[in-house]
């Protein structure tokens, strides 16, 4: 029977273990459930807001340290409950816990490129993830997933609704406007097919359970990102940019558009940030320091910086997101610390989400 430690020694050492995302600690935020002792054996309840994956091993390993830097000898078991926001009962995709957009004022500056790589990133990391290509007048995620030619396929429920199927590559589970139609329809769809459209991949296909579901967007603020705000209950958009002036005027455009509608900015890219040149020293190609600016002026996280270079590209039109691809580490670093930030503040905005005050009133 062990005397040296007890439950309030472990208590007291979890609860002082920082949340990485957060910023305060597992006390702070109310994290901490339970602590069982048995013997030498401590197991220990934890309750924090998703996505995890990010942080898991970082959280585990700091846990456990400071355990043992109390009580060396426990054998420490972290148990942990995610904790989702409560959903209303109507809301639809109950059982996507995350929903982001990836956004832009301005086309081509790299959302559907950054979409891809965000989910194919988030798979990696062993997270559930859907990506919906929205994107009516040039579907690209066809192309940067390898599924090309893929037609969407369903059947009929019970209920005579057409239910279709994601099709998964890369371990992402993807559906497109390139499945459901030629290049040349695209351009003579008016607002309310669009629309259709858009709420056809969102309302009837079997999704399942997913830890995200992204959104990559046309340019601009039309009616697909009108439908989107309306319809989607989403966790926040990711704005995508380039450095130079002209592409940040219609960042503060898109910023004002998802405001407007209540749809948190989780945070700012710049895309095509500078060329790593062979010296190892970096061109800023369009300009430096624009990405952090805006998202200082608009009071947005900035999400981190993309290099312009080949392999990205490359892994777009090859079918592979870059980030996949073990032989390019810079490229897919950056892309990889991209979702973790983006993550990161998922996390936060899901914190904030748990700590609105339900106050009782007598009528
Ligand atoms: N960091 C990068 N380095 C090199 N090439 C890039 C980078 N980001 C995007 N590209 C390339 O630039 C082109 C445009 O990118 P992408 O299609 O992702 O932009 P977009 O914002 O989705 O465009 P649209 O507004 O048409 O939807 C693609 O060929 C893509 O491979
Ligand atoms: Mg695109």
């Amino acid at each position: 029977m062990n005397t040296s430690f007890n439950g309030e020694h472990i208590h007291n050492a979890i609860s002082a273990v920082r949340d990485p995302d957060i910023g305060q600690t597992l006390g702070e935020i109310g994290a901490v459930h339970d602590v069982e002792l048995s013997g030498d054996k401590v197991k220990i309840y934890l309750s924090l807001p998703q996505p995890l994956h990010f942080v898991a091993e970082t959280l585990n390993k700091s846990c456990k340290d400071a355990v043992n830097a109390v009580a060396p000898q426990a054998q420490v078991e972290i148990f942990v409950r995610e904790h989702v926001p409560e959903k209303p009962a109507n809301r639809i995709l109950p059982d996507v816990k995350n929903l982001i957009a990836v956004a832009s004022g301005k086309g081509g500056v790299g959302k559907s490129t950054i979409a891809a790589n965000l989910a194919a990133a988030l798979a990696k990391k062993g997270a559930s993830v859907g990506l919906i290509d929205a994107d009516i007048h040039g579907p690209s995620v066809p192309t940067m997933f390898g599924l090309e030619g893929e037609q969407l396929v369903g059947e009929k429920t019970e209920t005579g609704q057409f239910l279709g199927q994601p099709i998964e590559k890369h371990g992402v589970k993807v559906v497109s406007m390139g499945f459901v139609m030629e290049r040349d329809q695209a351009a003579i769809m008016r607002g309310p097919m669009q629309a259709g459209y858009f709420n056809t991949f969102v309302e009837q296909i079997a999704w399942g359970e997913l830890d995200y579901l992204l959104f990559d967007l046309p340019p601009g603020t039309g009616d697909i990102q009108l439908t989107m705000a309306q319809r989607v209950p989403l966790t926040g958009a990711v704005i995508v940019t380039t450095p130079q002036n002209l592409a940040l005027a219609d960042v503060r455009r898109g910023v004002a558009m998802f405001r407007r509608v209540n749809i948190e900015v989780l945070g700012v890219v710049e895309n095509m940030s500078y060329y790593a040149l062979p010296d190892g020293t970096r061109d800023y190609i369009f300009g430096q320091g624009g990405g952090t600016a805006i998202a200082r002026e608009l009071d947005a996280p900035f999400l981190g910086e993309v290099p312009l270079n080949i392999s990205i590209r490359q892994g777009g039109d090859a079918g592979t997101p870059v980030v996949l691809n073990d032989k390019t580490p810079h490229q897919q670093q950056a892309l990889l610390q991209l979702a973790e930030r983006m993550v990161s503040e998922v996390r936060k905005k899901n914190f904030r989400s748990m700590q609105i005050p339900t106050v009782q009133i007598s009528l």
